[in-house]
């Protein structure tokens, strides 16, 4: 039988078992990336491990996150980052110069490789046929000290394209209509691999925009083949000796298989406050719009600018809107500025940023209260723009800049009906991405052999081995979809402490409950109780790594998202599965008991966990873990796990 796409760059870096849906494998991993929010738990992890010198073919630093230095403890960030590059032989990529997956694809994503990367958005490079995967950041750091990545083999779904993107349909459409028919948790545990005659009517750019906003699908990764347009892109970049030809084989075989005739798809829009609430732009045309913004990982390219720019030539945005640009790289930046671009945007009335994810996590550009805002960004989750009452619809940089044109909601084709010298601006590359460089440094630029490590920058706490009992308080009960944005809020005033765990752990789940942390540290132990998809979102591990710091032992849920789970894994808290009719009866404040000796139960492989509520009641719940996640478990994390393996020789 053939092998998919996915399969054969598995199966080039496959260490441990088969190549099953289902199955636990582990995979040699061959570039990895980290950014600043992240980052500085993956080098303290790395140091706390006892290695040395980074073992991958390539890994990557960027600061892009909060690049916005408002006080010390965002520059200390970025200058430890720099001295643990420069120490352990990793690229540098200093605040400033780009989003980590914009500037990985316009530097080092390379097809057939893998990358393993703390942040979500990893995938993005599989837009030119690297297969890439978000995870926690001690994941990462173990990675990049040699060590497999583990992970069950997702099922292959086939993504078949047809037909081609007609005027005013783009990309961000392609994406749209995927979370339309699938919802958010349409891609847990899967890979989609786009194929089919469609593929080739999509450059580059317009490929790592869908690959990117997979991760929306709760995807564990997506893939493109390569081909001609890799090729291409690449050469346009100077790296097309980094080009391989990847196909899947004409006989794979698929888990499933969907099909996306491009020539039907029209303008849509994610309406607030869920990627998946997506509507045609027809639909809601009319609605009077405050804030426009154009950036970020999913189309902050030059290549996703450049038809907003040519939308604005000659032309002003409405009065009442503001307009923000915030390119995913200095390179798409400095591009956009040499060719007149930029001066034709600041004409026009844009407010032009610099190259940050920044306003994603509601970092800068906070919309009014009981406003509108039209990003061209990934996640419209509730609170992320930095106000909780927010009102952020996701679309395409065309549909976002017709409504800045417009000062609402408009589908852009009746926009250009009605100015009528409004012309599609199409999908353009650029004849080189030269002439304009990320500044990266890389392993070899000298650096001090000290780690720097300012005031705000503390040791990783350590979990002990699992106890045979576990009992607490259901501290909190929680509807479906909590992100991790709801457990470990990733605004500025926050994530400043995201190096200092005692300090950040107070923020804890406090856009829920505000009393949380507190209620947590007071009970000397507990539980979280939740409903579906529980940690979707980012790979933050501080969401798993604070409720540890807090004394939570375990967590109660119907289901939970796939980087998330392994995140509480590697920090040593019980992820328990339960039904949703118990899940209806636990009572936030309810005495939890799980009955079995626990670390037992756990390192016996034992799946089934009852569970006593209020010596009253008994509800099973079901342990979903590989062998080697419950080692990680019983041994009290993966930091402990991994120090124990390496002591014990
Ligand atoms: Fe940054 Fe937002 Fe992407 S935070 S990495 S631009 S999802």
């Amino acid at each position: 039988m053939g092998q998919t796409l996915t399969e054969k760059i598995l199966d080039d870096h496959l260490v441990e078992g088969e190549l099953e849906t289902g199955e636990e494998i582990g995979i040699e991993i061959d570039q990895v990336l980290t950014q600043d929010t992240t980052g500085t738990l993956v080098w303290l992890q790395f140091e706390a491990l006892g290695l040395d010198e980074v073992q991958t073919e390539l890994a990557a630093q960027y600061c892009d996150h909060q690049t916005y230095q408002f006080d010390f403890k965002n520059t200390d960030d970025h200058r430890f980052l720099r001295s643990a590059a420069g120490t352990f032989g990793a690229y540098f990529s200093r605040p400033g110069n780009g989003i980590c997956h914009n500037v990985h694809k316009e530097n080092f994503a390379a097809p057939g490789k893998t990358l393993l990367g703390s942040d979500s958005h990893t995938p993005t490079p599989g837009g030119l046929g690297q297969l890439a995967i978000g995870s926690g950041g001690l994941d990462v750091a173990v990675a990049m000290g040699g060590g497999a990545y583990y992970i069950e083999m997702p099922e292959v779904v086939n993504v078949r394209l047809e037909g081609e993107l007609p005027e005013w349909a783009t990309a961000k459409d392609v994406i749209l209509e995927m979370l339309r028919r699938l919802s958010v948790k349409g891609g847990v545990s899967k890979i989609f691999e786009y194929t089919g005659p469609g593929v080739e009517s999509l450059s580059v750019p317009e490929r790592t925009t869908i690959t990117n906003m997979g991760t929306e699908l709760g995807a564990t990764s997506s893939i493109f083949p390569t081909d001609e347009k890799t090729e291409d892109y690449l050469a346009r970049q100077g790296r097309e000796d980094e080009y391989v030809e990847l196909q899947p084989d004409e006989d794979a075989e698929y888990d499933d298989q969907l099909t996306i005739d491009l020539s039907d798809l029209e303008p849509l829009i994610a309406e607030p406050s869920m990627p998946d609430n997506v509507v045609p732009v027809s639909e809601v045309e009319g609605v009077d719009v405050d804030q426009v913004m154009i950036g970020s990982c999913t189309n902050g390219g030059y290549e996703d600018i450049l038809p907003a720019a040519k939308m604005l030539e000659d032309r002003s945005i409405q009065p009442d809107t503001e307009m923000i640009v915030a390119p995913g790289s200095k390179k798409a930046s400095e591009m956009l500025a040499r060719e007149g671009w930029t001066a034709e945007m600041m004409a026009a009335g844009v407010n032009y940023s610099e190259a940050t994810c920044g306003a994603c996590i509601g970092i800068g550009h906070v919309p009014g209260s009981d406003s509108v805002s039209l990003r061209t960004f990934n996640r419209n989750f509730e609170g992320r723009s930095g106000i909780e009452d927010d009102n952020v619809y996701l679309c395409s940089p065309e549909v976002a800049t017709a409504a800045a044109i417009k000062g609402e909601i408009v589908d852009p084709r009746n926009l250009a009906e009605e100015l009528d010298d409004l012309e599609a601006p199409g999908f353009e590359l650029p004849d080189q991405y030269e002439g304009a460089e990320n500044d990266i440094i890389t392993p070899d630029d000298p650096v001090d052999d000290d780690l720097v490590k300012g005031p705000n920058i503390g040791d990783v706490p350590l979990k002990d081995e699992l106890d045979a009992d576990l009992e607490g308080e259901a501290l909190l009960k929680m509807e479906d979809n909590i992100t991790t944005d709801h457990i470990i809020p990733a605004t500025q005033d926050i994530l400043m402490y995201r190096s200092n765990i005692p300090k950040l752990s107070e923020f804890t789940l406090s856009r829920v409950d505000d009393t949380f942390a507190q209620r947590a540290l007071d009970s000397d132990g507990g539980f979280l109780v939740a409903g579906e998809n529980y940690g979707q979102g980012s790979s933050r591990e501080h969401a798993a790594l604070c409720p540890m710091y807090l004394g939570i032992e375990g967590v109660l849920a119907q289901s939970f998202a796939r980087i998330h789970k392994a995140n509480l894994f590697n920090f040593g808290l019980l992820p328990l599965e339960i039904d949703e009719a118990d899940y209806e009866n636990i009572e936030q404040g309810d005495d939890i008991e799980v009955v079995d000796d626990v670390a037992e139960a756990v390192r016996s492989g034992q799946e089934e966990f009852t569970v006593r509520v209020n010596d009253d009641w008994e509800l099973t719940a079901t342990l979903d873990a590989s062998e080697r996640e419950r080692e990680i478990l019983a041994d009290g994390g993966k930091l402990s796990h991994t120090k124990k393996q390496a002591d014990s020789g």
